[in-house]
């Protein structure tokens, strides 16, 4: 696994696959998955939808901001963020210096098809979903690309090729400092190089 208290921040759109493929990479990387969106649910003792309902989307702003500066804090995570969390810039802020930024970039086709049946998601219930996802694609892409240290584009629905895919980008990043997560990705590979690596040292930093 990657040195086991660095974290792994999932951002993107609604329905580019942060819960699922967060789950998956955090089980491969032996960290602990936390969703942002349920925490907040959890601390609120209310539905997203409802919160959205009852208090307004401002307020659930402040609810998500919250809770990315209390889970950004914790250590060895792997953290589904909601897809708006990068609108705040504190919590961009947050974001950037506490862990490493995975965006999943999906296209907003793959996204209106995963979100069609979805009644759980206030921003989408509108009689034109397709131009609200392109307009949130338009508004929020330049805040994802400025927050993230990795870009992957989920196009291809397996899972576990996405999951790969991230551990390849993530092993690009630091090759020598983390024999573990060869093993995730590769376990013959890591077996022929984790001897000349120091097991414990400080991951350099991405960029
Ligand atoms: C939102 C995304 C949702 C959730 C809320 C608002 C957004 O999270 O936080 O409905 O503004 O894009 P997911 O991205 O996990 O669906």
């Amino acid at each position: 696994m990657l040195n086991p208290t660095s974290n792994i921040f999932l951002v993107g759109l609604m329905g580019s696959g942060k819960t699922t493929i967060g789950r998956a990479l955090a089980k491969k990387l032996n960290k602990r998955f936390v969703d942002a969106d349920h925490e907040i649910e959890a601390r609120t003792g209310a539905s997203i939808r409802l919160i959205f309902e009852i208090e307004g989307e401002a307020s659930f702003r402040q609810r998500e901001a919250d809770v990315i500066r209390d889970l950004t804090a914790q250590e060895g995570l792997v953290l589904a963020t909601g897809g708006g969390a990068i609108l705040n810039e504190q919590s961009r802020a947050f974001l950037r210096s506490r862990g490493t930024v995975v965006y999943l970039r999906a296209s907003v086709a793959s996204i209106l098809q995963r979100t069609s049946h979805d009644k759980s998601r206030p921003l989408l219930q509108t009689a034109d979903p397709k131009a609200r996802i392109e307009e949130l694609a338009r508004e929020r892409g330049p805040y994802y690309d400025e927050v993230a240290h990795i870009t992957i584009e989920t196009g291809r629905p397996n899972v576990q090729s996405v999951v790969q895919n991230i551990l390849a980008r993530l092993e690009a990043q630091t090759p020598a400092s983390q024999p573990d997560l060869l093993t995730a990705i590769n376990p013959e590979a890591a077996d022929q190089t984790t001897s000349a690596a120091a097991p414990h040292s400080t991951p350099a930093q991405p960029t």
